[in-house]
């Protein structure tokens, strides 16, 4: 058995320290200084592990999973037996002693077996059986409970446990190691009802010293095998080991091998079995990400997945959005949508697209803002349209705000095989994410040790998180079992998601008023607890940001380049832009005019769409109060950047997208992007066809065609006098940059026929 580096020695030194501490006051061990006379520990085919489960819940499998990897042996009591322990209020746990007795009855008189009894719904493995058995043996007892701070259920009892000087002084019930006939000696005692308390029921037996010395009982007070988390989550600390990750107990320098999330401590123990016992470490990452999944190549065809799409508030790139859902790469027909749109500024881009895409998918169903729903009730509805029906293998539910630019996404979540998971996206090189690592105490947003990590992709793997939001992926028959109460998005006063996700992790039904919290109930009752899980296995896409979203603009996108700099450049810099850097895309078609690709298709039609929106051209007259002096030398007909409050944006698109290529062209030189006049220009026959000569008032000017020449207007360019070199062909979404003064004397060609606009800045005047 591989054993991880350094994990052992320490854990019998202070085991040896433990014993002797116990002996000292205790009066139980034989201290036996020579190692080597102490007598081999049970063989590891002698132990077998009894645990108690009602159905085989995330939970459970995590157990399993945990108990296989280090080969335990394991014997699962009561599966499919409905569970009767205890109807909600703290009681409970009667019917896993009564099954424990059952069994026992079959093994007592294996007198060299060692049973392990333990919970399996929040108890995870950290260490297998050699060392469990090694443990066990030289704790020099028959029976071995495990042990706790806070003393259940009858307080009463405190005064009349033994007193230890150090370590935990009260017992647990969820975890018990024993050989078979003390076992039974003790199990047979039990006579009372499915609902009566199993913990108290153990505490009486070892509080009687009698019975305690007759069978040879006693608790790990300091966790050597038994880690309670309950009141001793400050006390553990994940320890990474090559080959896998182990729990320490800080206080006690222990590495104890059955981790049990106990009370309100399962979030806890969901963190820590991200990593132990070979979840993820350092050395080889993901250690579980590959089991089970499932190879959809495999499948004769795809399952049916309902897509809920959620436009909750105004969103920007919505179209952008509606187009990534028919570039996932997932047979369409394959696809029911479902869209809960609440927003009358996003009516038309629904329409757009559902004219020219209704027939593509399996079905099209828009519930718009006149329905008036709560976000709660929309969700509702999207997630029950794939729990009513029989055929849907998986509900999708993407809100709008979500760009997905993985095309695999859905096929990957898919094969990955769980009951709800959600793709890693987060807000573009920001810690904002739609996952939280942990909960706050009153159940908001906490960060986990390990968020960061996760988000910057440092840690990569398939994690069990308390909660996530925006997009995620739950199996059909999740909802129909597991989750088959209806309205989980509406909860107190949670936001839908966050009452989503504390319906889905809580353990219990509904408590009853003024029940105790069912967070410190005793575990048994099969948890309705799902796990959710989100994977940052590849890219999938980013959060966008919807803040400081104003839509009283004709395209409102166009001013997202500071809250959304990269859907911003994705939808307006022209896709070759990149190429002037990396293969020198740039020509020269007259001695220091530089031409180059910069703005798409979109940013030049909105622009121009934006400026005859706003209509107020200036109509090319000298007179001009628009400019410090009241008069321009050589009028355009425009209308100014700052007329349609877009100047900030511009400058910034200066920065950004022309500073670099200056930079480039203009070896060395560069400007900080500061321009006074930045217009769109119409140059019409009708209106003003051309300019004559002239200089500009700047270091360099950029001038941006908006238009397309042949279609859109017939003549135009541009035409340097110095050089007798025009150029007459202009392409849309290029620019020029030419120096302003002295060398570039220059003149716009006429414009014979249509209309022509270009976009101008006199940059570093
Ligand atoms: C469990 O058993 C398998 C097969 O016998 C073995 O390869 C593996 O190393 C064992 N695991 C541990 C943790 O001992
Ligand atoms: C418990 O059993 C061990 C042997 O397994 C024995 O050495 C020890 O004295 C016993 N302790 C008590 C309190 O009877
Ligand atoms: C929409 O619903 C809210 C709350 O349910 C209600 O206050 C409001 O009057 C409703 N508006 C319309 C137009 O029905
Ligand atoms: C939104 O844009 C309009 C039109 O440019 C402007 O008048 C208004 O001040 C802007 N609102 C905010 C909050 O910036
Ligand atoms: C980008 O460059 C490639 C190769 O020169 C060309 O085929 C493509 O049309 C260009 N894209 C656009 C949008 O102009
Ligand atoms: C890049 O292209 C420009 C314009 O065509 C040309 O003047 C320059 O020499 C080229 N530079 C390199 C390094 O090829
Ligand atoms: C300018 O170039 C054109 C041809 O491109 C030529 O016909 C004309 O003579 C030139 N003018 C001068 C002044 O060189
Ligand atoms: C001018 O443009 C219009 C459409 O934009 C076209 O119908 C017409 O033929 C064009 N005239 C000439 C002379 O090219």
């Amino acid at each position: 058995m591989r054993s991880p580096a350094g994990a052992r020695a320490p854990s019998l030194r202070s085991f040896a320290r433990v014993c002797a501490l116990l002996c000292s006051f205790a009066h139980v061990c034989v201290p036996d200084s020579a190692e080597g006379r102490q007598p081999e520990p049970p063989r590891a085919d002698k132990l077998l592990v009894l645990t108690v489960a009602t159905k085989e819940t995330d939970g459970f499998l995590r157990f399993m999973q945990s108990a296989d990897y280090f080969n335990y042996t394991v014997k699962v009591l009561g599966m499919s037996e409905e569970w009767k322990g205890g109807n909600g209020d703290n009681i409970g746990g009667g019917q896993k002693v009564r099954l424990l007795k059952e069994a026992m009855e079959t093994l007592a008189d294996q007198e060299d077996l060692v049973i392990l009894s333990v919970d399996s719904y929040d108890v995870i493995f950290a260490g297998g059986p050699e060392e469990l058995l090694k443990k066990f043996q030289q704790s020099n007892h028959k029976v071995l409970f495990a042990a706790e701070g806070l003393i259940w259920p009858d307080k009463r009892l405190a005064d009349k446990y033994p007193s230890v000087r150090s370590g935990k002084r009260f017992l647990n019930s969820g975890g018990i190691i024993g050989y078979a006939p003390y076992i039974n000696k003790i199990v047979q005692q039990w006579n009372l009802h499915e609902n009566d308390d199993d913990q108290l029921f153990y505490t009486k037996i070892y509080l009687d010293p009698l019975q305690r010395e007759r069978l040879n009982v006693t608790l790990d007070h300091k966790c050597q095998i038994f880690q309670n988390l309950k009141g001793a989550v400050d006390e553990v600390l994940l320890k990474f080991g090559n080959e896998r990750v182990r729990v320490r107990n800080t206080v006690y320098d222990t590495l104890p091998v059955v981790i049990h999330g106990n009370g309100n401590t399962k979030l806890y123990l969901n963190y820590l079995g991200n990593y132990i016992p070979n979840t993820w470490n350092y050395e080889h990452g993901c250690g579980v990400c590959d089991k089970d999944i499932l190879d959809l190549s495999h499948f004769p065809e795809y399952p049916s997945v309902t897509v809920g799409v959620f436009i909750e508030q105004p969103t920007p790139f919505l179209p952008e959005f509606l187009e990534r859902l028919l570039t996932l790469d997932y047979p369409k027909n394959k696809l029911s949508i479902f869209v809960h749109n609440n927003e009358v500024y996003h009516e038309k881009h629904l329409q757009r697209f559902w004219e020219e895409n209704k027939n593509v998918f399996k079905s099209f169903k828009v519930v718009g803002p006149e329905e008036n729903l709560s976000q709660g009730e929309a969700r509702n509805m999207g997630m029950d349209s794939c729990r009513m029906d029989e055929g849907c293998d998986f509900y999708f539910s993407i809100d709008a705000d979500v760009m997905l630019s993985n095309r695999q996404t859905l096929k990957l979540l898919i094969e990955q095989n769980r009951k709800i998971i959600s793709p890693l996206v987060s807000r573009h090189s920001k810690l904002w994410s739609n996952f939280w690592g942990a909960l706050s105490l009153d159940g908001y947003y906490a960060r986990s040790e390990d968020y960061v990590d996760i988000v910057q992709g440092k840690r990569v793997g398939v994690w069990n998180i308390p909660y996530m939001a925006h997009i995620y992926l739950i199996k059909g028959e999740t909802l129909r079992n597991e989750l088959k109460e209806r309205n989980y998005f509406v909860l107190e006063k949670l936001d839908p998601d966050m009452a989503l996700c504390r319906n889905t992790r809580e353990q219990t039904v509904q408590r009853e008023k003024g029940a105790p919290s069912p967070e410190t109930f005793h575990m048994l009752r099969p948890p309705k607890g799902v796990f959710m899980y989100v994977t940052n296995r590849h890219d999938f896409g980013r959060l966008i940001s919807t803040a400081n979203y104003n839509t009283s603009h004709y395209n409102n996108d166009l001013w997202q380049i500071f809250e959304n700099p990269v859907d911003w450049k994705e939808k307006y810099i022209h896709p070759n832009y990149t190429r002037i850097f990396t293969e020198n895309l740039t020509e020269q078609p007259c001695p220091d005019v530089f031409w180059f690709p910069v703005f798409s298709e979109k940013a030049c039609d909105e622009l121009v769409e934006e400026m005859e929106n706003y209509g107020l051209w200036s109509g090319g007259r000298h007179k001009d109060k628009r400019i410090s002096g009241g008069y321009e030398n050589v009028p355009t007909d425009d209308i100014h950047m700052s007329q349609i409050n877009f100047e900030k944006e511009w400058l910034h698109f200066i920065r950004e997208y022309i500073s670099p290529v200056t930079l480039k062209v203009f070896s060395g030189y560069y400007t900080k992007g500061y321009a006074l006049l930045n217009f769109v220009v119409k140059y019409s026959p009708e209106r003003q066809p051309a300019l004559r000569p002239h200089h500009d008032t700047s270091t360099f000017t950029i001038n941006i065609a908006l238009n397309n020449k042949g279609s859109d207007f017939q003549g135009g360019g541009c035409r340097f006098h110095r050089y007798n070199c025009s150029i007459e062909s202009p392409r849309k979404g290029w620019s020029f940059m030419h120096p302003g003064r002295l060398t570039h004397l220059h003149e716009g060609l006429p414009t014979t026929n249509g209309t022509r606009y270009i976009a101008v800045s006199f940059i570093d005047p």
